[in-house]
C-alpha cells in the first residue's frame, strides 16, 4: 500500500470513529481543512518539477475524491442514525388508552374555608370580604398601632408603596383590618336607627407576611371574626369558641382555655388553645387562635361609643386548623401544587 492509500485507510477509520455529526466535521478538517494532510500535499506540488507534478497532482486529487466520498457515506449513516433514535423516542402508541381528565376536587384549604363559613353562619355570623392590597390605616393605625408603635415590628410586611392618604399601601399581614372597614359600614348603614343591630361577622381570606419556612409561608389564610353588642362577654366568646371547634373537629371530646397575651387591638387580649381528648394529639395544648375585648380605641375607629359598644375579636389560621384536622406536618404541601398530595382530600 503506498502512502497514498494509507491516508484513504486512514481517514475513513477517523469517520467511522467519529459517533457525532460535530466529531466528524472536526475529523474531515483533519485531512481536508486548510491545514489538513491532502490540502498539504497538494501545496507541496508546487516544489516539484512539471511532468511530475502531473502525475502525483492526479493521484492526490482521487485520493481527495475517495476521502470526500468516505465523508458523505459517513455523514448520511450518521443522519440516518439520528433519524432513527428521533423516530423511536417519539413513538405513538396509537392503539394507549387516552390519558383522563379526572374529576377535580376542593383544595383542603378551601375545605376548611367553607366549613368556617357553614359553621359561624350557622351562629348568626355574617360572612365579609375584602381587599389584600389594603391601606397601612387599616392594617395597623385603626386597630391601635400607630406608627413607630412596637407591635408593628411582630409582622414582616411587605409593602407595596408609602404614600397615600391611609400611609400607602401594602399586603395585610391579618384579616383584622376587615373588622373596621365591616364595623364602619355597618354603623353608617344604621346610622340614626334607635337600636344598632350587633356586629356579627366573620372575614376569611389570604394574608401575608415575610416568612417562609414548614410552619409558615409567605401567603397563608386568617378568619377574623368580630362581635360587638351592648352586653357581650368573654364567656360569650367561649361559648362560641366551644361550638365551632366541636363542629370543626367533629368532636366533643375537646378543651378550650384562654392563655393572657398581648394585642394592641383588644384589652384584655387571650390566645385560645384546644387539647383533645384522645387521638395522636391527646392532651396537648395547641394554639388555635388570638383573641380579646376590642380595645376602646378601636372600638372609636368603629364610629361607636366604646362605653356603650362592647365585644369581642378573635383570629385564627385556618391553614393550620386544617393540618391538626387532617394531620399534615408541613404547610408547603398545600402550596405546593403536588395532585399526588392533594388528590387525597377529595
Ligand atoms: N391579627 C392577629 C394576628 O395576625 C390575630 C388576632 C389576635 C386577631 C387577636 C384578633 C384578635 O381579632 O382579637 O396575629
Amino acid at each position: 500500500m503506498n502512502d497514498l492509500d494509507q491516508l484513504v485507510d486512514q481517514a475513513s477509520g477517523d469517520f467511522a470513529r467519529a459517533t457525532t455529526p460535530a466529531a466528524l466535521e472536526d475529523a474531515k478538517a483533519r485531512y481536508l481543512g486548510k491545514a489538513g494532510q491532502v490540502t498539504d500535499l497538494l501545496k507541496r506540488l508546487a516544489a516539484l518539477p512539471a511532468d511530475e507534478k502531473k502525475v502525483r497532482g492526479a493521484e492526490i486529487n482521487q485520493v481527495k475524491q475517495r476521502i470526500e466520498a468516505a465523508l458523505q457515506a459517513r455523514r448520511q449513516a450518521l443522519a440516518e442514525a439520528e433519524l432513527d433514535a428521533q423516530l423511536k423516542a417519539e413513538a405513538l402508541d396509537v392503539t394507549l388508552p387516552g390519558r383522563r381528565r379526572g374529576p377535580g376536587g376542593l383544595h383542603p384549604v378551601s375545605r376548611s374555608m367553607e366549613r368556617i363559613e357553614a359553621i359561624f353562619g350557622s351562629m348568626g355570623f355574617d360572612v365579609a370580604d375584602g381587599p389584600e392590597i389594603e391601606d397601612d390605616w387599616y392594617n395597623f393605625t385603626a386597630l391601635n398601632t400607630p406608627e413607630d408603635h412596637p407591635a408593628r415590628s411582630m409582622h414582616d410586611t411587605f409593602y407595596v408603596d408609602t404614600r397615600g392618604p391611609r400611609g400607602g399601601h401594602l399586603l395585610r399581614t391579618h384579616t383584622s383590618p376587615m373588622q373596621v372597614r365591616y364595623a364602619v359600614q355597618h354603623v353608617k348603614r344604621h346610622a340614626g336607627s334607635a337600636q344598632m343591630p350587633e356586629i356579627r361577622v366573620i372575614a376569611p381570606g389570604r394574608t401575608y407576611r415575610v416568612d417562609s419556612d414548614a410552619t409558615h409561608s409567605p401567603m397563608f389564610h386568617q378568619c377574623e371574626g368580630l362581635w360587638i353588642g351592648e352586653n357581650v362577654s368573654f364567656k360569650d366568646l367561649k361559648a362560641v369558641f366551644a361550638d365551632f371547634f366541636r363542629h370543626f373537629f367533629e368532636t366533643d371530646d375537646l378543651q378550650i382555655r384562654f392563655r393572657p397575651s398581648f394585642f394592641p387591638f383588644t384589652e384584655p387580649s387571650a390566645e385560645v388553645d384546644i387539647a383533645f381528648a384522645s387521638g395522636p394529639l391527646k392532651g396537648k395544648w395547641l394554639e388555635v387562635a388570638g383573641s380579646g375585648q376590642v380595645h376602646p380605641n378601636v372600638v372609636r375607629n368603629f364610629g361607636l361609643d366604646p362605653e356603650r359598644h362592647i365585644g369581642f375579636a378573635f383570629g385564627m389560621g385556618p391553614d393550620r386548623l386544617t393540618m391538626l384536622r387532617y394531620g399534615v406536618n408541613d404547610l408547603r404541601l398545600f402550596y405546593e401544587g403536588d395532585l399526588r398530595f392533594l388528590s387525597q382530600f377529595k
